[in-house]
C-alpha cells in the first residue's frame, strides 16, 4: 500500500480519545457468506432504496471495507482538526458576542463528535433554515429510522456527518459561512507551485491554429492533446485533503507530476479506460456544452479549469458549466468562496514565494482569461443543494428533476472524483465487471440521460468497469489496490441524449 493511505501513517492515526461502542451492531457476515448472497443481486428496481442499494451497501461496520477505517478513525480525526481550526479563529476574535457565537458553535461540533465516538442513531437534521433541510429529514425518516453511525451505508452515515457540521455553524448568529476546512484548501494550493507553473505555462497563450497541417493530421494532434489534458484533470484528483490530511511537500509534488513521461507511465494504471471512446466523443462536439460536476477545491479545481479553458479555446464548447457545493462538503470539496478565491488568487495573490516573473505572468494571463469567460457567461459556476444529500444520483432524476432535466440538456456531464463515483454507482458491492452504464442505473436509462463520464482515481471500495481478472489479480499482488489512490478510471456512458425526460412537455 502507498505511504498516502498506510492506515498506520501519523495522518491516519485516531485523536486519542476515540472509542467506539460496537455492542449492540448486528453480526459481522463472513467474506464467503457474503459472496454466496452476492448471486441474488442485483435487487430488482422496484426493490432498490437508499438504505438497500442494487448490490450490498458497504456499512461502517464492515471491517474488511474503507467504511470501517472512515467511520471509525478518518471522521474523527478530520473533526479533531475541524475543532482545532475553529479555536484558531476563535483566539484571533475580540468581540465578545461572536467569540461567545462562535464557542457554542465549538460546542455543537463536540456533540457530534461524541455522537461519532458513541455511535449514536442518526438524529434529523435541526431546522436551520436551509432548503436541502426536507430533503434530508425525509431520508432519514423513511429509510433511517433507528440506524446509527456505523449500521447506515457508508455514504449516507459519512454525509451525514458533513451536514452536521454545517449545522453547528448555520444555527449561529455571526459564523453561519464559516468553511472548517478553508484553510487547508488555499494552504494546499500554495504547496502545488511546481505542477501550476507547469500547466500556466503551458497554456497561458491561447492555441494557435498551425495553417500547414492536413486536417487529418490537426485532428490527431488535436486528439493527442485532448487525451493527455484529460489525463491531467484525472490525476489532478488524487491529492483530496480528506486523505492527505499531513502530506509533505514531497508527497504533493509526486502526485501532480504532470509531465508527459508521467503521463504516458499512469496511462496503465487506468483500469477502465474510456479515455478514446471520449476523445472520440468529444471531437465531434462543436459550440457545445460540458458540464463538471465537480470535485475538489485548489489543485484540482485548477487543473479542471485548465482543461474547460481547452475546451472554450479548441471550439468544442461555448459554455462549460461548474457544479460546485453549497456547504463545506467532504473537506476540500469546491465551494463558491473557493472558486472565488481560485479565480481571484491567479489573477491578484503572491502565493509562491520563489516563482520566477514569467511563471507569475502566465498565471496572471489564466486567471484574467478565466475572470473573463466568467463575466461573458462562458463559464458558469452553479451550486444546487441536490449536491449536498444524503442521496446517491440514481435518485437525481426523482429527487432533483429540475436538475436531471438541466443537465440532459449538456453534451456531456464529467463527474470528478472518487465521492462522485461512488455516488453514480451507489456505492455498493457491485462485480468489477459491471458495465459503467448498468452501475449508473437511471442516469444511463432514462429518457433524457446525457452523456456521462467519471474521471475518478480509485480510492475506496466500489469498483465497476474494469475487465475481469483485473481486480482479482490486484487483489492478490496489491490488497490496498483499491484505496491507494495509484488507480483510476475513465467511464463514459452514452445516456438516452436524444430522448426528451418523461416529465418536459
Ligand atoms: O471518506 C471517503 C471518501 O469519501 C472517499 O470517497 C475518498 O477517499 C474521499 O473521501 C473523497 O475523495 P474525492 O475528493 O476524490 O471525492
Ligand atoms: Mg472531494
Amino acid at each position: 500500500m502507498s505511504e498516502m493511505t498506510d492506515k498506520s501513517h501519523p495522518s491516519a492515526k485516531a485523536p486519542q480519545k476515540t472509542m467506539l461502542n460496537l455492542g449492540n451492531l448486528p453480526p459481522k457476515l463472513k467474506p464467503e457468506a457474503m459472496k454466496a448472497a452476492a448471486s441474488s443481486y442485483p435487487r430488482t428496481p422496484s426493490r432498490v432504496n437508499p438504505n438497500q442499494p442494487p448490490w450490498p451497501a458497504y456499512r461502517g461496520y464492515h471491517e474488511y471495507s474503507f467504511a470501517h477505517a472512515t467511520m471509525g478513525v478518518r471522521l474523527p480525526t478530520i473533526l479533531g482538526k475541524a475543532i482545532d481550526d475553529v479555536w484558531k479563529t476563535l483566539n484571533q476574535e475580540s468581540e465578545e458576542d461572536r467569540i461567545v457565537d462562535l464557542v457554542n458553535c465549538i460546542h455543537r461540533m463536540e456533540d457530534l463528535m461524541a455522537d461519532l465516538q458513541n455511535n449514536a442513531k442518526l438524529r434529523p437534521i435541526v431546522d436551520d433554515g436551509a432548503g436541502d433541510v426536507a430533503l434530508w429529514n425525509k431520508e432519514i425518516a423513511k429509510f433511517f429510522r433507528g440506524k446509527d453511525f456505523m449500521n447506515a451505508p457508508w455514504l449516507f452515515a459519512e454525509a451525514y456527518k458533513y451536514r452536521r457540521l454545517r449545522e453547528s455553524f448555520s444555527l449561529s448568529k455571526y459564523w453561519v459561512d464559516y468553511d472548517v476546512f478553508f484553510r487547508q484548501k488555499c494552504d494546499t494550493f500554495s504547496r502545488s507551485n511546481q505542477a501550476v507553473f507547469e500547466l500556466s505555462t503551458r497554456f497561458s497563450e491561447p492555441a494557435v491554429n498551425e495553417p500547414n497541417l492536413s486536417e487529418e493530421a490537426r485532428l490527431e494532434k488535436k486528439k493527442l492533446l485532448f487525451l493527455e489534458l484529460t489525463q491531467v484533470c484525472l490525476w489532478g484528483n488524487s491529492t483530496d485533503l480528506s486523505l492527505l490530511i499531513d502530506m509533505t511537500e514531497e508527497d504533493i509534488k509526486k502526485l501532480q507530476s504532470t509531465g508527459g513521461d508521467h503521463l504516458a507511465a499512469t496511462e496503465k494504471n487506468i483500469l477502465g479506460n474510456d479515455l478514446h471512446k471520449l476523445a472520440d466523443y468529444v471531437l465531434t462536439i462543436k459550440d457545445g456544452r460540458v458540464d463538471f460536476v465537480l470535485d475538489n477545491a485548489g489543485f484540482e479545481l485548477y487543473c479542471d479549469l485548465v482543461y474547460a479553458d481547452w475546451l472554450i479555446q479548441s471550439g468544442t464548447c461555448k459554455q462549460v458549466i461548474f457544479h460546485g457545493k453549497k456547504i463545506p462538503w467532504f473537506v476540500s470539496d469546491v465551494t463558491k468562496k473557493d472558486w472565488d478565491w481560485l479565480l481571484n488568487s491567479c489573477v491578484y495573490g503572491q502565493l509562491f514565494g520563489e516563482a520566477k516573473d514569467e511563471e507569475m505572468d502566465s498565471l496572471r494571463t489564466l486567471g484574467h482569461r478565466w475572470k473573463q469567460y466568467e463575466k461573458e457567461g462562458k463559464w458558469r459556476y452553479e451550486a444546487h443543494p441536490f449536491w449536498c444529500t444524503g442521496y446517491t444520483f440514481w435518485d437525481l432524476h426523482s429527487e432533483a428533476p429540475d436538475l436531471f432535466q438541466y443537465l440532459s440538456e449538456s453534451d456531456l456531464v464529467i463527474f470528478k472524483g472518487d465521492l462522485n463515483h461512488r455516488k453514480l454507482t451507489y456505492d455498493c458491492h457491485a462485480p468489477l465487471d459491471t458495465p459503467f452504464n448498468q452501475a449508473i442505473g437511471p442516469l444511463a436509462s432514462e429518457s433524457g440521460a446525457p452523456y456521462v463520464c467519471s474521471l475518478r482515481t480509485i480510492k475506496s471500495d466500489v469498483v465497476v468497469g474494469i475487465p475481469s481478472g483485473v481486480g482479482e489479480k490486484l487483489d492478490e499482488e496489491e490488497p490496498g489496490w483499491k484505496i491507494s489512490g495509484k488507480y483510476a478510471v475513465v467511464l463514459l456512458s452514452e445516456g438516452q441524449p436524444g430522448t426528451k425526460p418523461q416529465w418536459s412537455s
